[in-house]
């Protein structure tokens, strides 16, 4: 009874979700099929995103210091963004969990997907023994020289396309973000950098990413893409969420790709001043990357030959 009343639910929801995207179901052929056409010319490449992006932060240096840190995290002054991204690197990314799975962190190499202006990175380089930021933008040499400024030389920097990683396969110990994966322009990406972050962390390394909650959708919306998982939001201006994707979507792409996933937890904004009224609209996601020994006990058909190409 109940399972029959599931399935009816599911239906509907798979009904109404197809036949926004489709023109099967209400026989309006012509009008869907344009709708689709404007959807898809809306869809944007991964170079115009990466140009938008570039341009916009280049203009940002070209105020100055403060106007560029100002861009990433809204601060209202480079010493704000120096303070806040060791409070956000403390609080929000080395959380308990985190240290549970860290062991000897001067002699970890850590990732950090988005460094935008390097407030985080600068944090970590303190935690760490090296950091490696990528990113797409092209302000290498300020974001540098912001760094060295504050004492750290122990950072390398990687200007990237916005999909591949840019560094060896198994080599990262620790890899995380911080309001990026949200401004993605495509799902498709984002299940790119779930596998590269696969194939980059070492067997027992860890991530931390964080991802825009799908409750950042009107509930209309909630329900009609509730099937597909995600929603991708083209027409959103740049530094303004373009990705929102479902916890289960998440966690079962994870799962999927060759991670164990330990912990998903709600975001705050602003910590510590509006800690803990501020609830923030996104989660952290905690995966393990799990080790050789423990995949080979899992699936006893996988050589290690066959693994490596995995
Ligand atoms: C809001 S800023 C956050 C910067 C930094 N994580 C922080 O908290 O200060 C977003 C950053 O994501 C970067 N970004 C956008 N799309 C990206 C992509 N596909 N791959 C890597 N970085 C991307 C932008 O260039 C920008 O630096």
């Amino acid at each position: 009874m109940v399972r029959s009343r599931i399935k009816i639910v599911k239906d509907v929801l798979l009904n109404f979700t197809r036949s926004r995207w489709t023109s099967s179901i209400y026989n309006v052929d012509e009008k869907f099929a344009k709708r689709k056409t404007i959807i898809s010319s809306q869809t944007i490449s991964d170079t115009e995103h990466q140009r938008r992006y570039a341009e916009a932060i280049r203009k940002m240096k070209r105020m100055g210091m403060d106007s560029f840190q100002n861009w990433f995290n809204k601060s209202k002054d480079t010493n704000q963004s120096i303070v806040r991204g060791y409070w956000d690197f403390t609080f929000h990314i080395l959380t308990s969990k985190v240290c549970e799975y860290i062991k000897n962190p001067e002699e970890k190499t850590a990732l950090e997907i988005g460094y935008g202006g390097g407030r985080i990175l600068n944090a970590a380089c303190s935690y760490f023994k090296e950091v490696i930021g990528i990113d797409i933008h092209e302000e290498q040499e300020t974001v540098e020289a912001f760094l060295r400024s504050q004492g750290k030389t122990n950072f390398r920097l990687i200007k990237i396309s916005g999909r591949t990683m840019g560094v060896d396969s198994r080599s990262i110990d620790f890899i995380y973000s911080f309001i990026v994966l949200q401004h993605l322009s495509l799902f498709d990406i984002l299940v790119s950098y779930i596998k590269e972050t696969y194939r980059c962390l070492k067997p027992g390394g860890i991530a931390k990413l964080y991802f825009a909650r799908y409750s950042n959708l009107n509930l209309l919306d909630q329900f009609r893409y509730f099937i597909q998982g995600y929603k991708e939001i083209p027409e959103a201006s740049i530094n303004y969420k373009s990705l929102v994707v479902r916890a289960s979507k998440l966690k079962k792409l994870c799962k999927k790709v060759g991670f164990r996933v330990i912990e998903v937890v709600g975001s705050y904004k602003r910590v510590p001043d509006g800690y803990p009224r501020i609830k923030g609209g996104a989660g952290w996601y905690n995966f393990i990357k799990r080790t050789l020994e423990k995949i080979l006990d899992e699936f006893p058909y996988l050589t290690v030959d066959k693994y490596e190409q995995w």
